[in-house]
């Protein structure tokens, strides 16, 4: 009987375990055997694994995280390191490895199949939507509309104490989490990474709107948007081996408003619960429909995919072609979004 591995890499989202699912349902269906992989490309290095069936995988739809566990490994990974996952791999007697993770566990997942011709096939995983090839990963639904609910909480208190608040979201490259939920939440100000920021024209902006009567402003920033002519005291750093928190950009905008226009200003970083929780319903079917058709691309022996959300379609395209470069901001999605944000330029 033929053996399908399943692994889960890089920062956890929701969704992931209805990949697992997924995978373990309609790979038991068409008669493989499924090892699950611990910890990410750890796993393979530390030889943990273990079965998954119907039973380990029953009551998962609706929990976040991973239940095999994940871990963030930055490439290029030591040789020593990729040896020992060869090489465990090979002992293993899996025939097919399903990846499933971002840009990073890709990348790793690419050399691999290069270096020790491994059979992988990847689905795509992004909090931020950062993945190219796609037009959405899971995980992102969830975050969207989690930061969406706090934008909502976030409204009534601003108005009631005439504040400006801050409200910090995650998005490293891409400012896809602050545009979603800027709009849905109604947000007056929108900072993306991909548009720097001119800390004297978005007070200028604010002052306008106080005197227009709006005596309360709030600001979606992501958290890797720059102001220009300022670096956050915690600018964002990542090392050989491991990233590190990224800036806090969200304190760095709240003091220098507060500072500039006298406005009462308070920050919230929405940090880490955004990837955690219930995922959405969409987050729960991509995730199944990415998780059925991996096993499909396994079955025809089209190694080196990555299945792919296009208009709405599950397709494949290369794992190359998802990691060579990160996904841009829509132009005509920023286009939309700036009619609402009073600051885009
Ligand atoms: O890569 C996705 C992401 O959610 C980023 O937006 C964020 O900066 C980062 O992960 C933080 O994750 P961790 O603290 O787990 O490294």
């Amino acid at each position: 009987m033929k053996k399908i591995g399943i692994l889960t890499g890089g920062a956890d989202c929701c969704g992931l375990n209805s990949v697992i699912r997924a995978v373990v349902r309609k790979a038991m269906q068409e008669g493989y055997v499924v090892t699950g992989i611990k910890n990410g490309w750890n796993g393979l290095v530390e030889n943990d694994m273990r079965i998954l069936d119907l039973r380990t995988t029953s009551g998962i739809l609706d929990r976040g995280g991973t239940i095999l566990g994940t871990s963030r490994l930055i490439p290029p990974l030591e040789e020593e390191k990729m040896e020992r996952i060869i090489e465990n791999f090979k002992r293993s007697g899996i025939d097919a490895l399903i990846v499933v993770g971002g840009e990073d566990t890709l990348k790793i997942a690419l050399e691999l199949e290069k270096i020790g011709n491994i059979p992988i096939i990847g689905v795509p995983k992004s909090v931020d939507n950062a993945l190219s090839g796609t037009d959405y990963a899971f995980g992102f639904d969830t975050a969207v509309n989690i930061a969406t609910e706090c934008i909502d909480r976030l409204h009534t208190t601003a108005e009631s104490h005439h504040r400006i608040i801050v409200i910090e979201v995650m998005g490293r490259y891409t400012g896809w989490i602050a545009l979603e939920a800027g709009i849905a939440g109604g947000a007056n100000f929108m900072l993306v990474p991909e548009v720097p920021v001119d800390i004297n024209k978005l007070c200028d902006s604010l002052r306008a709107r106080h005197k227009r009567g709006k005596m309360f402003s709030l600001i979606v920033v992501a958290e890797g948007a720059k102001i220009i002519g300022y670096t956050p005291s915690h600018p964002d750093r990542r090392t050989e081996r491991r990233r590190h928190r990224v800036s806090n950009i969200g304190e760095l905008l709240a003091n220098l408003i507060e500072d500039n226009t006298g406005y009462e200003t308070r920050v919230s970083v929405l940090g880490h619960i955004q990837r955690g929780g219930t995922p959405t319903a969409f987050d729960r079917i991509l995730g199944t429909r990415f998780g059925v058709r991996a096993v499909d691309l396994v079955k025809q022996g089209k190694f080196g995919k990555m299945v792919s959300l296009r208009s709405n379609k599950i397709c494949f395209v290369d794992i190359g072609e998802a990691v060579r470069k990160r996904k841009a901001l829509d132009e005509d999605f920023l286009e939309i979004a700036g009619v609402f944000s009073e600051y885009i330029e």
